[in-house]
């Protein structure tokens, strides 16, 4: 019989976006009993921005190694009470609609579904005009009609709720803290 997961964590996939990144690392900081998954991008585009990551203490970090993203197999056993994929690139956004996973961000999407593990996702692609914060500086970035649509079609995902700002983001993971606050006591 599986063990009974004592504390469960949050478990957090960063992608390859520039976009709200710095901003996303800041909330993450804030968070305890954390697990981090990064896809390649993720790794690469830390790199370009310059953002090392400074991570509660306990947070485990898990890079995409694996074709068969082993680190997932955890979303089985209870580890997780909450997945948080943010920001999410348009391209990790569109394999979730699609059902496709096939790197550590979009396992851990599918398996925290398969799991009727919750999800928060902060899509990056949520309006025809955005300003954007670029390595050398803010750029206007214009998601195409696909993207607008994919991020629509997420929203529609069961156990999963999609945010559109980085304030929106933070209020989303705010009040899931509240409500597992609520529901441990
Ligand atoms: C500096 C930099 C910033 C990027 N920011 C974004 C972004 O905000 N949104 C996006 O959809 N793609 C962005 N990309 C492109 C993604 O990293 C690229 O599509 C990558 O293949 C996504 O992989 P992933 O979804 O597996 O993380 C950026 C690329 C670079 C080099």
């Amino acid at each position: 019989m599986a063990k009974t997961v004592k504390s469960p964590r949050w478990g957090w996939a960063l992608t390859g976006s520039g976009h709200f990144v710095k901003e996303t690392l800041a909330i993450i900081k804030q968070l305890s009993d954390l697990d981090l998954f990064l896809s390649s991008a993720a790794e690469e585009v830390l790199n370009m921005y310059k953002q090392d990551l400074v991570l509660p203490e306990g947070t485990r970090i898990y890079k995409d190694r694996t074709a068969s993203a082993a680190p997932v197999g955890n979303f089985y056993y209870g580890v997780y009470h909450t997945l948080i994929l943010g920001p999410a690139t348009s391209n990790t956004v569109a394999k979730c609609v699609y059902g496709i996973s096939d790197n550590l961000a979009t396992n851990v999407f599918a398996q925290a579904g398969k799991c009727r593990v919750p999800a928060i996702v902060f899509a990056c692609d949520t309006a025809p005009v955005m300003d954007t914060e670029a390595p050398k500086g803010m750029v206007k970035v214009y998601p195409r009609r696909i993207d607008l649509e994919n991020t629509e079609r997420l929203k529609t995902f069961e156990d999963t709720t999609v945010v559109e700002t980085i304030d929106e983001f933070e209020r989303a993971i705010d009040a899931r803290r509240q409500w597992l606050s609520g529901s441990s006591s």
